[in-house]
């Protein structure tokens, strides 16, 4: 299958998924949801695909975030529907039975940040930076950052971090265990690889058990809490911000390029 916002490409049982948008930092628009999610089903249907990673497209990024031109104008429940859309395709890249590994080649900012966490575990490399910059634009994560960014670095660091919009490099993100590797620039699709190729001789069933029992331990999606969990909580939350004052300064500063101001409105 072909995408308009994705290159991908199957090669011995691992399918890589790169987001191609370079020129705007691989940003997380809905074309990129809807193509993200349609991968996501491909490597859940197809046969021939074991394992796969997803990647950023050129040098800088992996992804700095949601596409925040998309935010001006959306009311309440449109922002409680774009957060409840990047939770769902993100629980469904967290509970494929199909390893799913995130490279990350530079910013994992906000939804990028919550896209690499939401993959079974993560390299990057040396120049990556991540963080959940929200706050900056007077708003919180929506795509499950309160949640697994917790789950990952602990409830101090989390907090601090969402707090102060602060980024980290990759020695503090592997000092922190949100990543497992850090390499080179040239040899992450590589090192990513060669990981990918010790599960892929694992028995495959035993793997996909791995993955719904670790899942078990940290995930506490609706289907099992009857919709009362953090991630529900996170969504109302990112829609409360999303219809302030602040919210509305905070993006169109951004947009503007120049510093916010907020009121508290
Ligand atoms: N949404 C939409 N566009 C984005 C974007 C995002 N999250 N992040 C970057 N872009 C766009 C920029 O607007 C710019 O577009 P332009 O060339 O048409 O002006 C282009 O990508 C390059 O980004 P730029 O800001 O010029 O690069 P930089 O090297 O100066 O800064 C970042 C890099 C990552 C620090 C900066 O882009 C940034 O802060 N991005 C937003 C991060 C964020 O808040 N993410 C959370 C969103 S909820």
């Amino acid at each position: 299958m072909s995408y308009q916002t994705l290159l991908t490409h199957l090669d011995n049982g691992i399918f890589t998924i790169t987001i191609n948008r370079p020129d705007k930092l691989n940003a997380l628009n809905k074309q990129v949801f809807t193509d993200l999610d349609a991968a996501v089903d491909e490597v859940y249907n197809n046969a021939d695909i074991k394992t796969a990673i997803i990647t950023g497209a050129g040098p800088k990024a992996f992804v700095a975030g949601a596409d925040i031109t998309e935010f001006t104008g959306l009311n309440k429940d449109e922002a409680m529907a774009l957060a409840k859309r990047g939770q769902d395709v993100f629980f469904k890249i967290e509970n494929s039975k199909k390893p799913i590994i995130a490279a990350v080649n530079g910013f994992a900012l906000g939804g990028g940040c919550e896209l690499a966490m939401a993959c079974h575990f993560r390299l990057c490399s040396e120049n990556a930076k991540f963080g959940q910059p929200e706050v900056n634009l007077g708003l919180i994560p929506g795509y499950g950052g309160t949640q697994r960014l917790t789950q990952l670095v602990g409830k101090a660091k989390s907090m601090e971090l969402q707090m102060t919009a602060h980024l980290i490099d990759a020695t503090e993100a592997l000092q922190s265990g949100l990543v497992n590797h850090v390499t080179t620039a040239e040899t992450l699709l590589e090192r990513t690889k060669d990981i990918l190729n010790i599960i892929m001789s694992k028995a495959p069933i035993a793997i996909s058990k791995i993955i719904e029992c670790i899942n078990i331990a940290v995930v506490s999606d609706s289907s099992f809490t009857n919709g009362k969990n953090g991630y529900d909580k996170e969504i109302q939350a990112f829609a409360d911000c999303f219809i302030t004052e602040d919210m509305k300064e905070g993006t169109a500063a951004f947009l503007e390029k120049r510093k916010a101001n907020f009121t508290g409105k």
